[in-house]
């Protein structure tokens, strides 16, 4: 589901692909389902996070290009789902939407470090991107 969304904003369709995630967002049961995306490809992932670190110690012009539109589905789909009622209170929240939020603008900023092939900005990205699932993480991985 992701990586559908993911190919619609590669190929500049915004919009498209902002109706396939209100179509897709109220279908995730549990944020674990979507998280596993983020699994080796190996064990039925699309590899990012293993490669989002590779990124952040090699940038890689080509891997910015093919990351990016995926991490920012990704960031489309969790702040589409939100955080459910049965979460911790309204900190959780807070912290869930800002997290989404910044690892929506750090997958842009890795768009265009990636197009402009930019190494420095490239890695930046990538270091953002990572604190934003850490952020996340930190309160709401189990
Ligand atoms: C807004 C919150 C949030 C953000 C942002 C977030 N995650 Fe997660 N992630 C979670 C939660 C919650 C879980 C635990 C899900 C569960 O086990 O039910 C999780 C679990 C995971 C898992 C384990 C999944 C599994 O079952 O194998 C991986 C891998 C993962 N996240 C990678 C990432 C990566 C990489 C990023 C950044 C690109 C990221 N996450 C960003 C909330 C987030």
């Amino acid at each position: 589901m992701s990586s559908n969304i993911a190919d619609l904003f590669k190929q500049g369709e915004p919009i498209e692909a902002h109706k396939l995630i209100r179509l897709t967002a109220p279908q995730i049961e549990e944020i674990g389902d979507l998280m596993q995306m983020h699994r080796p490809v190996s064990k039925g992932g699309f590899g990012s996070e293993g490669n989002l670190a590779k990124l952040a110690r090699k940038p890689d012009a080509p891997m910015a290009r093919e990351l990016a539109p995926f991490f920012l589905a990704m960031a489309e789909l969790t702040l589409a789902k939100g955080w459910g009622k049965d979460g911790p209170g309204k900190k959780a929240v807070k912290v869930w939407k800002a997290a989404g939020q910044q690892l929506r603008v750090a997958s842009g900023d890795l768009a265009t470090a990636g197009a402009l092939a930019d190494a420095k900005a490239i890695q930046a990205a990538a270091v953002r991107i990572q604190a934003a699932c850490t952020s996340c993480h930190s309160i709401f991985k189990y």
